[in-house]
């Protein structure tokens, strides 16, 4: 059974319903909470109770559905104070500003901004609340199942890619691969994009096994980064690749120089997601992808990202120009999780049976911090760019052409 980070129940055409795996509970509580509205999808974004690029796009277009299809009910229409019914012109205006507010949840993954940008094109031209209804139905629907399908193709492109240029190298092993933050199915519709292509090589590795290929090249062991401050890789990834039976260990941050040096088994690349990835080829991803790249390119291993062209900003020349959001200093100063017994890690639950989540301080309450959520790493560090219609390489410039994507 694949992980769902969001559940989206059509059903009932006239009453959708959608509920959000609550990702700030993983891996000890799976609960799924329910989206109504914009306010909904305002807050479990800026929670990060749903997180990653491409699943924030999605919750935010589903929470401007629901929110239209409550505009289309007589009786929520009777109560609410917001929205000036009498006149459709008035109402669009107003749902613009929804959007405008929605979008201000997170600032640096473009995917959200694409997203609210193309439903604002179609509140432009509806004429009635119906039609919009049923025009945002049809777009969300298919941003849901392209990124889907979109993950398992870049999954594919990325594999094959990687396979492709160690059979050049004449490399025929078992390999390692590193991974940063969540990119799996918690941050998309499903399979994941940097996670993804690490599905795809432990596909094609099984199938090599199974077959009983010898000197072959075949992923054998994924190395994810805790991810501090908000781990991300030992919450979500962690989970992930426990539940998938992919082989893997989790790592600290700052082992990476030591664990590349020191490792029995040939690290051979390293996949990470994106949030944005500008014309020039520089990416913001979670804090801590720009000193992997760095790393990464002191020991000769391949780096990439990988990313739906949903997460290409073709108006930002270079990194520079990429506002990185800052988290609160409390992310950072207290560690979240649920509590457990320090032996066998079983939840300690309440009074009422339910395991209780707690926060534990790391660091004076007093101390400044500074606390990006992503940083950007320069295009010199990146060696290809995985989308959907193909892996991107530098020219003998040492520039990417993105002009495709565009
Ligand atoms: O702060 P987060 O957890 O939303 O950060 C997520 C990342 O940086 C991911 O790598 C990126 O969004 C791509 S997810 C497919």
């Amino acid at each position: 059974m694949s992980l769902e980070s969001i559940k989206f129940d059509k059903s009932d055409r006239q009453n959708l319903q959608v509920g959000i795996l609550d990702q700030l509970l993983l891996p000890y509580v799976t609960k799924y909470i329910p989206i109504t509205n914009i306010d909904d999808g305002f807050r479990s974004i800026q929670t990060m109770q749903v997180r990653g690029a491409p699943a924030i796009a999605m919750v935010g277009a589903l929470s401007v559905l629901l929110e239209i299809q409550l505009l289309g009910s007589e009786s929520y229409m009777k109560e609410q104070s917001f929205y000036d019914t009498a006149d459709w012109n008035k109402t669009k205006t107003q749902l613009q500003e929804r959007l405008d507010y929605l979008l201000s949840s997170r600032p640096t993954a473009v995917n959200l901004g694409n997203a609210l940008k193309d439903i604002a094109v179609l509140i432009n031209n509806a004429d009635s609340v119906t039609s919009l209804n049923e025009a945002v139905y049809e777009y969300t629907c298919k941003l849901l199942e392209n990124d889907l399908k979109d993950n398992v193709t870049m999954g594919n492109n990325g594999a094959t890619h990687l396979l492709s240029l160690l059979e050049k190298e004449d490399y025929h092993s078992d390999f390692g691969v590193l991974t940063i933050c969540n990119t799996g199915s918690l941050a998309t519709a499903g399979y994941g994009t940097a996670l993804g292509v690490i599905r795809s090589l432990w596909e094609d590795s099984q199938k090599k096994s199974t077959s009983g290929e010898k000197d072959v090249a075949k992923m054998a062991h994924v190395f994810p980064l805790e991810t501090r401050p908000y781990n991300q890789g030992s919450r979500l990834t962690a989970y992930e690749l426990i539940h998938d039976h992919i082989p893997s260990t989790l790592i600290p941050d700052s082992s990476i120089a030591y664990k590349i040096s020191s490792s029995d088994l040939p690290i051979k690349a390293a996949f990470v997601g994106a949030d944005r990835i500008v014309r020039n080829g520089d990416t913001a991803n979670k804090i801590g992808t720009f000193q992997l790249a760095v790393l990464c390119k002191q020991f000769g291993i391949k780096f990439f990202v990988v990313a739906p062209k949903t997460t290409i900003d073709n108006k930002t020349p270079a990194g520079d120009g990429i506002i990185v959001e800052e988290r609160k200093p409390e992310e950072f100063k207290l560690v979240t999780g649920t509590l457990v017994h320090p032996v066998d890690f079983t939840p300690i639950l309440d009074d009422d049976k339910k395991p209780v989540s707690a926060k534990v301080g790391v660091a004076p309450p007093d101390m400044d911090v500074w606390n990006p959520s992503f940083d950007v790493t320069p295009h010199e560090f990146i060696d290809g760019i995985v989308t959907e219609v193909g892996v991107f390489t530098k020219d003998s410039n040492g520039n990417f052409n993105l002009d495709a994507l565009f």
